[in-house]
């Protein structure tokens, strides 16, 4: 590689405080370990969002193929200040968040990806991301939008977040603003999670992020058979 061309075309970067990881005591109660992972674990996580590019079902599909550019260019030094936290139980990988610091203060929240369904793993992903921009990287706003009505519901409506002028990066839709103050007064509401997670399930997490089978992701998004889509 002509790093002397790759220093021109990669952005600059700023540096981000670790996020310390926590464990979140599902519904069924399992445990969900909720961790920063850095770019050595984008190719693993491509391979879980690739079988949401066919489903069209709950917006999985502009999801997906957007949350996977993301990481991609995060990964190949494309994308600016990004970062990636992930949900495993017993190491298997259940979700999925990123966001991207435009600068300093404001945060840029990209993409929530469930991979499995009814136990709002994808809530919780969501707010453990807020409160790594709020809490550790001690931003004063996030700006957020949704692609589908679910998100729509989780974020906007569960926050009451406060719609903004101008255009989210996302596609230019709509942006909405979570505050600092709007944080802290949802945060006993829908912030979740203990610390520190127990060393034994902290191992467990970090030996390997385990990928399901693609049918497996499907059924599990989809709750049906991959032959009955
Ligand atoms: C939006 C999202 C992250 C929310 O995740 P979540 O908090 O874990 O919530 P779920 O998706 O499991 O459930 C959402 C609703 O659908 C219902 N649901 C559960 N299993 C379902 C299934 N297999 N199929 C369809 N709906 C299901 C749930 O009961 C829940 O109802 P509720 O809102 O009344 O609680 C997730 O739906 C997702 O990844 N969607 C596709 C990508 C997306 O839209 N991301 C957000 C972009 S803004």
């Amino acid at each position: 590689m002509d790093m002397e061309l790759e220093a021109y075309l990669r952005p600059p970067e700023m540096p981000m405080v670790p996020y310390p990881p926590k464990v979140i005591t599902l519904a069924t109660s399992g445990k969900m370990i909720v961790r920063q992972v850095d770019r050595d674990a984008v190719p693993i996580l491509l391979e879980a969002i690739k079988p949401t590019f066919e489903v069209a079902r709950d917006y999985y599909d502009i999801v997906g193929v957007r949350l996977y550019a993301e990481l991609l260019g995060w990964y190949r030094y494309r994308v600016r200040d990004e970062f990636c936290l992930v949900g495993q139980i017993d190491g298997l990988l259940v979700g999925i968040v990123n966001t991207r610091c435009y600068s300093p203060e404001l945060g840029m929240s990209l993409h929530t990806l469930a991979i499995e369904r009814g136990l709002r793993i994808g809530a919780h992903l969501f707010a453990a991301k807020m409160e790594y921009s709020f809490e550790y990287l001690r931003q004063e706003e996030v700006l957020i939008t949704a692609e589908s009505p679910i998100g729509f519901r989780r974020w906007m409506i569960e926050y009451g977040l406060e719609k903004r002028d101008g255009q989210h990066e996302l596609g230019g839709a709509t942006p909405y603003a979570l505050t600092r103050e709007l944080y802290f007064r949802n945060k006993s509401r829908l912030v979740a999670g203990e610390r520190p997670v127990p060393l034994e399930l902290m191992q467990v997490a970090e030996r390997e992020i385990i990928v399901a089978s693609e049918e497996d992701i499907l059924e599990k998004i989809l709750g049906v058979k991959r032959r009955e889509i």
